[in-house]
Protein backbone atom coordinates (compact mmCIF):
# COMPACT_ATOMS: atom_id res chain seq x y z
CA UNK A 1 0.00 0.00 0.00
CA UNK A 2 1.15 3.35 -0.74
CA UNK A 3 0.24 5.58 2.44
CA UNK A 4 -0.68 8.77 2.71
CA UNK A 5 1.83 10.80 4.77
CA UNK A 6 0.76 13.96 4.55
CA UNK A 7 -0.89 16.56 2.35
CA UNK A 8 -0.21 20.36 2.64
CA UNK A 9 -1.28 23.05 0.34
CA UNK A 10 -0.48 27.23 0.21
CA UNK A 11 -1.50 29.84 -2.43
CA UNK A 12 -0.39 30.29 -5.67
CA UNK A 13 -1.18 32.94 -8.53
CA UNK A 14 -3.07 31.89 -12.14
CA UNK A 15 -1.92 32.82 -14.96
CA UNK A 16 -4.35 35.96 -14.99
CA UNK A 17 -2.43 36.89 -11.78
CA UNK A 18 -5.33 35.44 -9.25
CA UNK A 19 -5.33 33.22 -6.29
CA UNK A 20 -5.47 29.88 -6.74
CA UNK A 21 -4.92 26.30 -4.57
CA UNK A 22 -1.65 24.19 -4.77
CA UNK A 23 -1.48 21.09 -3.24
CA UNK A 24 1.43 18.86 -2.01
CA UNK A 25 0.90 14.94 -0.95
CA UNK A 26 3.92 13.38 0.49
CA UNK A 27 3.65 9.33 0.89
CA UNK A 28 5.33 6.95 3.39
CA UNK A 29 8.12 6.23 0.53
CA UNK A 30 8.80 9.56 0.87
CA UNK A 31 7.15 10.09 -2.52
CA UNK A 32 5.83 13.16 -3.16
CA UNK A 33 4.05 15.62 -5.97
CA UNK A 34 2.27 19.03 -6.33
CA UNK A 35 -0.42 20.02 -7.89
CA UNK A 36 -2.06 23.71 -8.45
CA UNK A 37 -5.81 23.65 -9.94
CA UNK A 38 -6.53 26.16 -12.33
CA UNK A 39 -9.66 28.89 -13.04
CA UNK A 40 -12.37 29.77 -15.51
CA UNK A 41 -13.54 33.09 -16.30
CA UNK A 42 -16.62 31.59 -18.38
CA UNK A 43 -17.69 28.93 -15.77
CA UNK A 44 -20.63 26.97 -16.88
CA UNK A 45 -23.85 27.48 -14.39
CA UNK A 46 -23.11 23.96 -13.19
CA UNK A 47 -19.55 23.56 -12.27
CA UNK A 48 -18.84 22.98 -8.78
CA UNK A 49 -17.85 25.93 -6.99
CA UNK A 50 -14.62 26.65 -7.40
CA UNK A 51 -13.68 27.80 -3.78
CA UNK A 52 -15.79 27.97 -0.52
CA UNK A 53 -17.29 31.23 0.72
CA UNK A 54 -14.47 33.09 1.87
CA UNK A 55 -12.17 32.24 -1.40
CA UNK A 56 -8.56 30.71 -1.29
CA UNK A 57 -8.14 30.99 2.81
CA UNK A 58 -10.88 29.89 3.05
CA UNK A 59 -10.10 26.77 0.81
CA UNK A 60 -6.66 26.58 2.80
CA UNK A 61 -8.17 26.48 6.30
CA UNK A 62 -10.92 23.31 4.38
CA UNK A 63 -7.60 21.27 3.81
CA UNK A 64 -5.67 21.98 6.51
CA UNK A 65 -8.34 21.73 9.02
CA UNK A 66 -11.00 18.63 7.43
CA UNK A 67 -9.03 17.31 4.32
CA UNK A 68 -5.56 16.40 5.42
CA UNK A 69 -6.52 14.63 8.75
CA UNK A 70 -8.98 12.29 6.79
CA UNK A 71 -6.99 11.76 3.79
CA UNK A 72 -3.37 10.91 6.27
CA UNK A 73 -3.32 6.90 6.17
CA UNK A 74 -5.53 6.42 2.97
CA UNK A 75 -3.45 4.46 0.15
CA UNK A 76 -2.50 6.70 -2.73
CA UNK A 77 -2.74 3.90 -5.45
CA UNK A 78 -7.07 3.74 -3.94
CA UNK A 79 -8.05 6.83 -5.75
CA UNK A 80 -11.42 5.78 -5.45
CA UNK A 81 -11.00 6.26 -1.66
CA UNK A 82 -9.49 9.43 -1.81
CA UNK A 83 -11.67 11.37 -3.77
CA UNK A 84 -14.95 9.81 -2.16
CA UNK A 85 -13.62 10.70 1.21
CA UNK A 86 -12.64 14.55 -0.25
CA UNK A 87 -16.89 14.39 -1.09
CA UNK A 88 -17.66 12.39 2.09
CA UNK A 89 -15.71 15.52 4.13
CA UNK A 90 -17.21 18.30 1.80
CA UNK A 91 -20.89 16.87 2.55
CA UNK A 92 -22.42 19.13 -0.41
CA UNK A 93 -23.40 18.75 -4.10
CA UNK A 94 -21.44 21.39 -5.37
CA UNK A 95 -18.42 20.89 -2.93
CA UNK A 96 -18.76 24.31 -1.93
CA UNK A 97 -17.27 23.60 1.64
CA UNK A 98 -14.03 22.82 0.58
CA UNK A 99 -13.84 23.80 -2.95
CA UNK A 100 -13.84 21.91 -6.30
CA UNK A 101 -10.11 23.96 -6.84
CA UNK A 102 -9.31 22.28 -3.60
CA UNK A 103 -10.44 18.80 -4.46
CA UNK A 104 -8.33 18.95 -7.97
CA UNK A 105 -5.32 19.90 -6.32
CA UNK A 106 -5.45 17.38 -4.01
CA UNK A 107 -6.52 14.25 -6.38
CA UNK A 108 -4.27 15.23 -8.87
CA UNK A 109 -1.36 15.28 -6.52
CA UNK A 110 -2.15 12.33 -5.11
CA UNK A 111 -2.10 10.32 -8.00
CA UNK A 112 1.03 11.96 -9.37
CA UNK A 113 2.88 11.31 -5.85
CA UNK A 114 1.63 7.39 -6.55
CA UNK A 115 2.99 7.45 -9.90
CA UNK A 116 6.08 8.83 -8.28
CA UNK A 117 6.49 5.79 -6.27
CA UNK A 118 5.70 3.71 -9.60
CA UNK A 119 8.32 5.28 -11.34
CA UNK A 120 5.36 5.75 -13.68
CA UNK A 121 4.48 9.02 -15.33
CA UNK A 122 0.87 10.51 -14.53
CA UNK A 123 -0.94 9.01 -17.89
CA UNK A 124 0.35 5.70 -16.98
CA UNK A 125 -1.71 6.12 -13.14
CA UNK A 126 -4.86 7.48 -15.39
CA UNK A 127 -4.34 4.77 -18.24
CA UNK A 128 -8.05 3.64 -19.62
CA UNK A 129 -8.36 0.26 -20.94
CA UNK A 130 -6.47 0.19 -24.24
CA UNK A 131 -4.56 3.62 -24.04
CA UNK A 132 -0.76 2.19 -24.61
CA UNK A 133 0.61 6.13 -24.23
CA UNK A 134 1.05 6.39 -28.25
CA UNK A 135 -1.48 7.95 -29.41
CA UNK A 136 -1.89 11.48 -28.95
CA UNK A 137 -4.76 14.67 -29.11
CA UNK A 138 -5.07 16.48 -31.42
CA UNK A 139 -3.93 20.07 -30.73
CA UNK A 140 -7.18 22.02 -30.00
CA UNK A 141 -5.76 26.10 -30.25
CA UNK A 142 -6.66 29.01 -29.23
CA UNK A 143 -5.40 31.64 -31.92
CA UNK A 144 -7.82 34.48 -31.66
CA UNK A 145 -9.76 35.25 -28.04
CA UNK A 146 -13.02 37.16 -27.77
CA UNK A 147 -15.68 37.27 -25.16
CA UNK A 148 -15.02 37.25 -21.46
CA UNK A 149 -11.06 36.82 -22.60
CA UNK A 150 -10.46 39.29 -24.20
CA UNK A 151 -11.65 43.37 -24.09
CA UNK A 152 -12.93 44.59 -27.10
CA UNK A 153 -12.29 41.65 -29.34
CA UNK A 154 -15.28 40.04 -31.24
CA UNK A 155 -18.28 38.06 -29.29
CA UNK A 156 -17.44 34.21 -29.75
CA UNK A 157 -14.70 33.46 -27.34
CA UNK A 158 -12.47 31.55 -29.09
CA UNK A 159 -10.81 31.15 -32.74
CA UNK A 160 -8.93 27.79 -32.75
CA UNK A 161 -6.11 25.72 -35.13
CA UNK A 162 -7.43 22.50 -35.15
CA UNK A 163 -4.46 20.23 -35.88
CA UNK A 164 -4.55 16.59 -36.61
CA UNK A 165 -1.66 15.08 -37.32
CA UNK A 166 -0.99 11.54 -35.80
CA UNK A 167 2.00 13.25 -34.58
CA UNK A 168 1.71 15.39 -31.84
CA UNK A 169 4.91 17.82 -33.14
CA UNK A 170 3.60 18.25 -36.13
CA UNK A 171 0.26 19.20 -34.92
CA UNK A 172 1.97 21.36 -32.46
CA UNK A 173 4.36 23.47 -35.13
CA UNK A 174 0.98 23.53 -37.62
CA UNK A 175 -1.04 24.91 -34.59
CA UNK A 176 1.46 27.57 -33.79
CA UNK A 177 2.22 28.49 -37.47
CA UNK A 178 -1.66 29.03 -37.85
CA UNK A 179 -1.28 31.87 -34.69
CA UNK A 180 1.66 33.61 -36.29
CA UNK A 181 0.13 34.21 -39.58
CA UNK A 182 -3.35 35.29 -38.29
CA UNK A 183 -1.15 37.68 -36.19
CA UNK A 184 0.72 38.46 -39.76
CA UNK A 185 -2.70 38.78 -41.74
CA UNK A 186 -4.25 40.82 -38.91
CA UNK A 187 -1.36 43.40 -38.95
CA UNK A 188 -1.77 43.87 -42.87
CA UNK A 189 -5.67 44.30 -42.78
CA UNK A 190 -5.03 46.75 -40.26
CA UNK A 191 -1.43 48.21 -39.77
CA UNK A 192 -1.80 51.31 -37.88
CA UNK A 193 -3.64 48.80 -34.91
CA UNK A 194 -2.49 47.87 -31.52
CA UNK A 195 -2.90 43.99 -31.31
CA UNK A 196 -2.58 42.44 -27.85
CA UNK A 197 -2.93 38.88 -26.59
CA UNK A 198 -6.02 37.54 -24.77
CA UNK A 199 -6.36 35.42 -21.38
CA UNK A 200 -5.07 32.35 -23.37
CA UNK A 201 -2.58 33.75 -25.43
CA UNK A 202 -4.51 34.40 -28.83
CA UNK A 203 -4.34 37.37 -30.30
CA UNK A 204 -6.98 40.36 -29.66
CA UNK A 205 -7.92 42.74 -32.28
CA UNK A 206 -11.50 44.94 -32.51
CA UNK A 207 -12.77 42.72 -35.02
CA UNK A 208 -16.14 41.19 -36.21
CA UNK A 209 -16.64 37.56 -35.68
CA UNK A 210 -16.99 36.70 -39.02
CA UNK A 211 -14.02 38.39 -40.53
CA UNK A 212 -12.17 36.61 -37.54
CA UNK A 213 -13.32 33.24 -38.87
CA UNK A 214 -12.27 34.49 -42.29
CA UNK A 215 -9.13 35.60 -41.50
CA UNK A 216 -8.67 32.02 -39.64
CA UNK A 217 -9.39 30.08 -42.19
CA UNK A 218 -7.09 31.68 -44.55
CA UNK A 219 -4.02 31.29 -42.01
CA UNK A 220 -5.16 27.61 -41.60
CA UNK A 221 -5.25 27.19 -45.38
CA UNK A 222 -1.78 28.66 -45.91
CA UNK A 223 -0.18 26.90 -43.05
CA UNK A 224 -1.76 23.71 -44.82
CA UNK A 225 -0.22 24.47 -48.03
CA UNK A 226 3.24 25.05 -46.31
CA UNK A 227 3.97 22.67 -43.81
CA UNK A 228 1.18 19.70 -45.76
CA UNK A 229 0.30 19.51 -41.97
CA UNK A 230 -4.02 18.67 -41.32
CA UNK A 231 -5.15 22.23 -39.40
CA UNK A 232 -8.58 23.61 -39.63
CA UNK A 233 -10.70 26.47 -38.51
CA UNK A 234 -12.99 25.65 -35.52
CA UNK A 235 -14.72 28.06 -32.81
CA UNK A 236 -15.78 28.31 -29.23
CA UNK A 237 -18.79 30.19 -29.24
CA UNK A 238 -19.22 30.03 -25.29
CA UNK A 239 -22.52 31.03 -26.29
CA UNK A 240 -24.29 31.34 -22.79
CA UNK A 241 -22.11 34.20 -22.63
CA UNK A 242 -23.94 36.24 -24.78
CA UNK A 243 -27.66 34.32 -24.51
CA UNK A 244 -30.58 36.54 -22.85
CA UNK A 245 -34.40 35.50 -22.74
CA UNK A 246 -34.10 33.42 -25.49
CA UNK A 247 -32.19 35.28 -27.52
CA UNK A 248 -27.77 34.99 -28.91
CA UNK A 249 -27.20 38.81 -29.09
CA UNK A 250 -24.29 39.69 -30.92
CA UNK A 251 -23.10 43.32 -31.37
CA UNK A 252 -24.48 43.30 -34.60
CA UNK A 253 -27.04 40.69 -34.90
CA UNK A 254 -29.45 38.98 -32.69
CA UNK A 255 -31.15 35.64 -33.46
CA UNK A 256 -33.21 33.19 -31.69
CA UNK A 257 -32.63 29.33 -31.18
CA UNK A 258 -33.61 28.50 -34.83
CA UNK A 259 -31.73 31.48 -36.32
CA UNK A 260 -28.54 30.57 -34.43
CA UNK A 261 -28.58 26.78 -35.66
CA UNK A 262 -29.09 28.05 -39.14
CA UNK A 263 -25.98 31.15 -38.82
CA UNK A 264 -23.63 28.47 -37.11
CA UNK A 265 -24.14 25.39 -39.94
CA UNK A 266 -23.43 28.07 -42.58
CA UNK A 267 -20.70 28.91 -40.60
CA UNK A 268 -19.41 25.01 -40.52
CA UNK A 269 -19.87 25.14 -44.40
CA UNK A 270 -18.56 28.41 -45.43
CA UNK A 271 -15.50 27.88 -43.44
CA UNK A 272 -14.69 24.23 -43.35
CA UNK A 273 -14.94 24.59 -39.52
CA UNK A 274 -13.85 20.66 -37.94
CA UNK A 275 -13.70 22.00 -34.34
CA UNK A 276 -17.41 23.57 -32.70
CA UNK A 277 -17.74 24.16 -29.14
CA UNK A 278 -20.74 25.22 -27.16
CA UNK A 279 -22.66 26.81 -30.45
CA UNK A 280 -26.02 27.22 -28.27
CA UNK A 281 -26.92 27.87 -24.70
CA UNK A 282 -25.79 25.28 -21.94
CA UNK A 283 -29.33 24.40 -21.08
CA UNK A 284 -30.48 23.74 -24.58
CA UNK A 285 -30.01 19.94 -25.23
CA UNK A 286 -32.95 20.11 -27.46
CA UNK A 287 -31.51 22.43 -29.49
CA UNK A 288 -27.83 21.23 -29.23
CA UNK A 289 -29.25 17.93 -30.95
CA UNK A 290 -30.86 19.60 -33.84
CA UNK A 291 -27.73 21.22 -35.00
CA UNK A 292 -25.41 18.20 -34.29
CA UNK A 293 -27.79 16.20 -36.96
CA UNK A 294 -27.47 18.82 -39.69
CA UNK A 295 -22.86 18.68 -38.78
CA UNK A 296 -22.25 16.41 -36.38
CA UNK A 297 -20.63 14.24 -39.45
CA UNK A 298 -18.57 16.70 -40.61
CA UNK A 299 -17.32 18.58 -37.56
CA UNK A 300 -16.78 17.75 -33.94
CA UNK A 301 -19.77 19.20 -31.74
CA UNK A 302 -18.26 19.41 -28.52
CA UNK A 303 -19.98 20.37 -25.59
CA UNK A 304 -18.49 22.29 -22.53
CA UNK A 305 -20.45 24.27 -20.61
CA UNK A 306 -23.50 21.86 -21.49
CA UNK A 307 -22.23 19.20 -19.66
CA UNK A 308 -19.24 20.29 -17.15
CA UNK A 309 -17.38 17.36 -17.39
CA UNK A 310 -20.72 16.13 -15.06
CA UNK A 311 -21.69 12.49 -15.87
CA UNK A 312 -25.40 13.08 -15.11
CA UNK A 313 -25.37 15.96 -17.17
CA UNK A 314 -23.54 13.87 -19.81
CA UNK A 315 -25.68 11.10 -19.54
CA UNK A 316 -28.73 13.39 -20.48
CA UNK A 317 -27.02 14.57 -23.93
CA UNK A 318 -26.55 11.13 -24.75
CA UNK A 319 -29.95 10.12 -24.14
CA UNK A 320 -30.82 13.07 -26.57
CA UNK A 321 -27.57 12.70 -29.19
CA UNK A 322 -26.88 16.38 -28.50
CA UNK A 323 -23.42 16.01 -29.29
CA UNK A 324 -20.49 14.05 -30.70
CA UNK A 325 -17.73 15.21 -27.98
CA UNK A 326 -17.57 16.37 -24.41
CA UNK A 327 -15.08 18.95 -23.09
CA UNK A 328 -12.86 17.68 -19.80
CA UNK A 329 -11.78 20.20 -17.62
CA UNK A 330 -10.85 17.97 -13.86
CA UNK A 331 -11.93 21.38 -11.59
CA UNK A 332 -14.95 21.57 -13.19
CA UNK A 333 -16.37 18.56 -11.76
CA UNK A 334 -13.73 18.52 -8.67
CA UNK A 335 -12.14 15.16 -9.17
CA UNK A 336 -9.57 12.99 -10.96
CA UNK A 337 -12.13 9.58 -10.22
CA UNK A 338 -15.55 12.37 -11.22
CA UNK A 339 -13.71 12.67 -14.71
CA UNK A 340 -12.84 9.70 -15.19
CA UNK A 341 -16.12 8.51 -14.68
CA UNK A 342 -17.66 11.25 -17.51
CA UNK A 343 -14.70 10.07 -19.62
CA UNK A 344 -15.17 6.21 -19.04
CA UNK A 345 -19.38 6.89 -19.92
CA UNK A 346 -18.38 9.00 -23.04
CA UNK A 347 -15.73 6.38 -24.47
CA UNK A 348 -18.70 3.73 -23.95
CA UNK A 349 -21.16 5.67 -26.08
CA UNK A 350 -18.30 6.42 -28.47
CA UNK A 351 -18.17 10.68 -28.25
CA UNK A 352 -14.34 11.73 -28.56
CA UNK A 353 -13.67 13.42 -25.33
CA UNK A 354 -11.08 16.97 -25.51
CA UNK A 355 -8.90 17.44 -22.55
CA UNK A 356 -9.05 21.29 -21.82
CA UNK A 357 -7.15 23.91 -19.67
CA UNK A 358 -9.23 26.98 -18.12
CA UNK A 359 -8.38 31.33 -19.08
CA UNK A 360 -6.46 30.90 -15.83
CA UNK A 361 -3.99 28.34 -16.02
CA UNK A 362 -1.19 26.86 -13.63
CA UNK A 363 2.12 26.70 -15.65
CA UNK A 364 2.49 23.07 -15.05
CA UNK A 365 1.50 20.01 -17.21
CA UNK A 366 -0.64 17.31 -15.73
CA UNK A 367 -3.67 18.32 -17.78
CA UNK A 368 -0.96 16.77 -21.01
CA UNK A 369 -1.35 13.44 -18.91
CA UNK A 370 -4.77 13.63 -18.48
CA UNK A 371 -5.11 14.16 -22.10
CA UNK A 372 -2.86 11.10 -22.78
CA UNK A 373 -3.98 8.70 -20.23
CA UNK A 374 -8.13 9.43 -21.32
CA UNK A 375 -7.15 8.66 -25.14
CA UNK A 376 -8.71 12.07 -25.69
CA UNK A 377 -9.53 13.28 -29.22
CA UNK A 378 -7.88 16.47 -28.78
CA UNK A 379 -5.37 18.56 -26.36
CA UNK A 380 -7.30 22.10 -25.60
CA UNK A 381 -4.25 23.99 -23.95
CA UNK A 382 -3.88 27.80 -25.94
CA UNK A 383 -0.79 28.38 -27.77
CA UNK A 384 1.46 31.07 -26.17
CA UNK A 385 2.43 31.90 -22.85
CA UNK A 386 4.60 29.68 -20.52
CA UNK A 387 1.02 28.42 -18.94
CA UNK A 388 0.31 27.26 -22.35
CA UNK A 389 3.63 25.93 -23.48
CA UNK A 390 4.07 23.84 -20.58
CA UNK A 391 1.50 21.59 -21.53
CA UNK A 392 2.68 21.75 -25.44
CA UNK A 393 6.22 20.98 -24.62
CA UNK A 394 5.15 18.11 -22.32
CA UNK A 395 3.45 16.71 -25.14
CA UNK A 396 6.18 16.99 -27.37
CA UNK A 397 8.23 14.95 -24.40
CA UNK A 398 5.62 12.19 -24.53
CA UNK A 399 5.53 12.04 -28.35
CA UNK A 400 9.63 11.43 -28.19
CA UNK A 401 9.16 9.14 -25.49
CA UNK A 402 7.13 6.46 -26.83
CA UNK A 403 6.09 7.79 -30.46
CA UNK A 404 3.09 7.85 -32.30
CA UNK A 405 1.41 4.42 -33.90
CA UNK A 406 -2.04 6.25 -35.57
CA UNK A 407 -2.40 7.80 -38.40
CA UNK A 408 -4.40 11.31 -39.02
CA UNK A 409 -7.76 11.68 -38.26
P1 LIG B 1 -12.97 29.26 -18.98
O1 LIG B 1 -13.21 29.10 -20.53
O2 LIG B 1 -11.77 28.51 -18.58
O3 LIG B 1 -12.84 30.75 -18.84
O4 LIG B 1 -14.22 28.75 -18.33
C1 LIG B 1 -12.63 28.15 -21.33
C2 LIG B 1 -13.67 27.57 -22.24
O5 LIG B 1 -14.82 28.06 -22.29
O6 LIG B 1 -13.39 26.58 -22.90
ZN1 LIG C 1 -15.56 26.44 -23.76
Amino acid sequence: MSRIQSVTADQIYDSRGRATVEAEVTLDSGAHARAGAPSGASTGAHEVAAFPKGGVPAALTAIRQWLAPALVGLDAGDQGSVDATIHAIDGTPDLSRVGGNSATAISVAVAMAFGVERGEPLWKVLARPGVDGRRFPAIVGNCLNGGRHAIGGPDIQEFIAYATDADPARSVRAALRVHTLLGEQLHLRYPTAALGRGDEGGWVAAIGNVEALELLTNACAQARDELHIPVHPGLDLAASEFYEAGNYRYHDRTLDTEGQISFVTELVDEYGIRFLEDPLDQEAFEPFAVLTRAVGDRTLVVGDDLYVTNESRLRRGIDLSSTNAVLIKVNQVGTLTDTLRTVDLAASKGLATVSSHRSGEVPESWLTHVAVGTGARGLKCGLLGGERMAKLNELLRLGRATGSTVHAR
